[in-house]
């Protein structure tokens, strides 16, 4: 399986003021969970069945990186891919995460556990993510872990096998670095627990389950004690962090009415949607399934009010503050974003790109050193080009602001968004009118 080429800062896409938003879309399978079951199924025995894995850019090369280390994989995503797992090996080259953090976090803990010499690196993104939060904790553990100045940047080196079990409370609360302990902890000689001051999202403890881990979940204490797993047939419900898009666009373009269906809103994901009915958005469930965590979300065009976001809801939704950033430009009052310093070691300093780029279309925004403050001019933001700062979803929220402006947006480093939704453009033009 090869990854698509790496993506350049090139590529522009100009989106045009909407009317409305009408129809039904589906949005890519969601990115965290494909992500996971790709690396649970590789060390599972036998052959485990995916559908609708993400067909972003950042999935492919974790698919590509178990395959280095001896994966049989047929299929392509989002189409049904096989992976025959169980009998892994030394992977002959670095393994290449292209711009995915969470790959190469969740990968650092998966190799740790492999009696093996595994190096990994990203593009120049993922070259100035924080890597101790994983680093750290894995050399407690008994692994070999070194990277650029000292574990803290990619590239990283993992020499791994021989991993004692920990109790970690983690200083981040942070689902990769609970994912890349509970990963390593499969292959510890006792059992791994991390303990979490603020609950992340819990889908690496799910598909353990699924694949028969030996799992325990106390409060927020998660506990994997070491052991083989079986393969595993998994659906991949659709992605909340590339629904919010679209959810928002509803509800910042008049007269929209959309839905988006099968959209995982379990634990740790659906904060948003919380958000944005505190905001007074028309925001509702259909079809919900509680036993696979998903529904249908509808989002119809709404009169929005400022909300104060922070706390212990931030990491439930840190990835959708910069789509929350345009909703709360068009919402009456000032919407803070507090607590959430760890904006600005995403794919960007989301803090600073945010800021700029609404910014750039007329937004009243100010950045804080954890968070965000923007506040409604009143009317449109105006047409204009901004750029993408080669985060996807930056790329994607200026989209959305688009949508809701008064002239064309033009938005520069479009091609970010192939890592992780490559149909935006397509589902674009399905439902805006
Ligand atoms: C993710 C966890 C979050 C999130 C990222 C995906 C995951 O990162 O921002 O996009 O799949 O575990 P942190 O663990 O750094 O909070």
């Amino acid at each position: 399986m090869t990854p698509p080429t790496p993506k350049g800062t090139d590529g522009a896409l100009t989106v045009q003021p909407a009317h409305g938003l009408r129809g039904r879309l589906r949005v890519p399978g969601d990115k965290s969970i494909s992500h996971r079951a790709a690396l649970l199924a590789a060390l599972a025995e036998g052959t485990s069945h995916l559908r609708g894995l993400s067909s972003g850019a950042d999935v492919a090369h974790t698919l590509a990186a178990v395959a280095a280390c001896g994966a049989e994989l047929e299929g392509q995503p989002p189409g049904a891919v096989t992976v025959r797992g169980g009998a892994l090996h030394e992977p002959a080259a670095v393994l290449d995460v292209g711009n995915s953090g969470t790959a190469i976090r969740l990968l650092a803990g998966w190799s740790a556990a492999r009696p093996w010499l595994t190096v990994l690196q990203g593009d120049t993104s993922v070259a100035t993510r924080p890597m101790a939060r994983v680093t750290e904790p894995l050399r407690a553990m008994g692994a070999r872990v070194d990277g650029r100045d000292g574990g803290r940047y990619p590239p990283l080196v993992v020499r791994g096998g021989g991993l004692r079990g920990i109790d970690f409370s983690p200083p981040v609360p942070s689902a990769q670095v609970k994912s890349a302990l509970l990963l390593a902890g499969l292959g510890a000689d006792g059992p791994t627990t991390v303990r979490e001051t603020i609950p992340t999202r819990a889908h690496t403890e799910e598909l353990l389950a699924l694949a028969g881990g030996r799992l325990s979940v106390e409060g927020n204490a998660v506990t994997v004690s070491p052991g083989g797993l079986h393969a595993f047939d998994l659906e991949v419900p659709g992605d909340p962090s590339q629904a919010a898009f679209w959810v928002v666009a509803a509800c910042v373009v008049p007269g929209s009415d959309l839905v988006v269906e099968h959209v995982y809103v379990g634990p740790g994901r659906a904060g948003f949607l919380d958000v944005l009915t505190r905001m007074g958005a028309d925001v509702t469930l259909e079809r919900a399934d509680p036993a696979a965590r998903t529904a249908d979300i509808r989002a119809r065009g709404s009169r929005l009010v400022a909300s104060d976001v922070g706390g212990a809801e931030v990491p439930g939704l840190i990835d959708e503050i910069p789509v929350l950033a345009v909703a709360a430009a068009h919402a009456e009052g000032t919407t803070t974003f507090s607590d959430a310093a760890e904006l600005k070691v995403k794919e960007s300093d989301r803090i600073a790109t945010v800021t700029s780029e609404l910014s750039a279309l007329g937004a009243q925004v100010e950045s804080r050193d954890d968070g965000l403050a923007v506040t409604a001019r009143g009317g449109r933001l105006r047409g204009g080009t901004v750029t993408s700062h080669g985060d996807h979803r930056i790329a994607m929220a200026l989209a959305v602001a688009g949508l809701a402006a008064a002239g064309p947006v033009r938005i520069e480093g479009w091609d970010a968004v192939a890592t992780s939704y490559p149909g935006f453009e397509q589902d674009l033009q399905r439902c805006v009118s």
